[in-house]
């Protein structure tokens, strides 16, 4: 039975424990953290091909001074002994586990997981549901530069179907107020995805001008068979390059989830752009994870 506060997607966190963890994460940011998960033992557990997410909690978890294991896939018995994941899940809560980090190409296997574990859990990307830690990255990023999204317009450009990021990102930037734009062809960005408020647009040359920020996505080609639209014409109508960066107001910023795909979704000039916030994001990753395992281990 879940008796543990867990992080399953954003609409878990209070708008008060939003802000707490922005702010748990700057002062991350600003000087050398205490070890506030000393004696906590964190399981990442990840069964889709990880580095930023991977990397990012491990760096958490150590930061704050946890117990860090990493399990893969191919070492667990129940993938290949006959276990079930209720009884994988009984075990590490007899060992005292406090934190089980997931990943899971399944929508909703977080959730499952929780109900049979002890401790905390946090969802670390599962299927096309959710993916909240790089949701409150991003939101992170964007406020530094903003301060507040209220009435800003922000861009989601691309594969908004098969994307967990941008589910949770658009939850998240309408929670903050912001104007949202889904911008991409129809087999990626299905018309009734204006009816939760934000608007749906095809034309990105249109939209481009009218942005504070735009967030690319990758086409996460896994998640689907086929090709609804070729290369050469996703490249000629949605492609970031030199001439559409011309086109963003003069303090636009650029940001992505990662992973990129040069020659696709951008071009070269994007990463020299003055406005593009990768790198930004990463950074931000790893201290935005750290106020997360914080609020859920010891609370606000
Ligand atoms: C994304 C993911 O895995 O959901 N990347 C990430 O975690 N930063 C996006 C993607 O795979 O395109």
């Amino acid at each position: 039975m879940r008796t543990r506060r867990s992080l399953l997607d954003l609409d878990d966190l209070t708008a008060e424990e939003l802000t707490e963890v922005f702010a748990r994460a700057g002062a991350f940011e600003a000087s050398t953290p205490e070890k506030r998960l000393a004696g906590v033992a964190c399981v990442n557990l990840f069964f889709e091909p990880s580095t930023r997410t991977f990397t990012s909690f491990n760096l958490a978890e150590l930061r704050l001074g946890a117990e860090v294991v990493n399990l893969a896939p191919k070492d667990l018995s129940y993938l290949n002994k006959g276990e079930t994941i209720e009884d994988t899940v009984i075990t590490l809560s007899a060992m005292g586990i406090g934190v089980l980090v997931v990943r899971h190409p399944e929508e909703g296997f977080p959730a499952s997981v929780a109900m049979n574990f002890d401790g905390h859990v946090v969802n670390a990307g599962d299927g096309t549901h959710a993916h909240p830690t790089q949701a409150l990255l991003d939101l992170y990023t964007l406020l530094e530069e903003f301060a507040s999204l209220r009435g800003r317009d922000i861009a989601v450009v691309g594969d908004v179907v098969h994307s967990r990021v941008a589910r949770s990102l658009l939850a998240g930037l309408k929670r903050l107020g912001a104007n949202v734009r889904l911008v991409g062809p129809e087999a990626f960005v299905p018309q009734h995805y204006g009816d939760g408020g934000a608007v749906v647009e095809r034309d990105f040359d249109r939209v481009l001008p009218d942005v504070d920020a735009v967030l690319l996505l990758r086409i996460q080609r896994e998640r689907f068979a086929g090709a609804p639209i070729s290369d050469e014409e996703y490249i000629a109508r949605y492609r970031l390059d030199a001439p559409r960066l011309k086109k963003l107001r003069k303090k636009a910023i650029v940001l992505h989830p990662g992973p990129y795909n040069r020659g696709i979704e951008l071009d070269e000039s994007v990463l020299r752009f003055p406005g593009w916030r990768y790198t930004t994001q990463v950074m931000h990753g790893v201290s935005v994870r750290m106020a997360v395992l914080d609020l859920l281990v010891n609370g606000t």
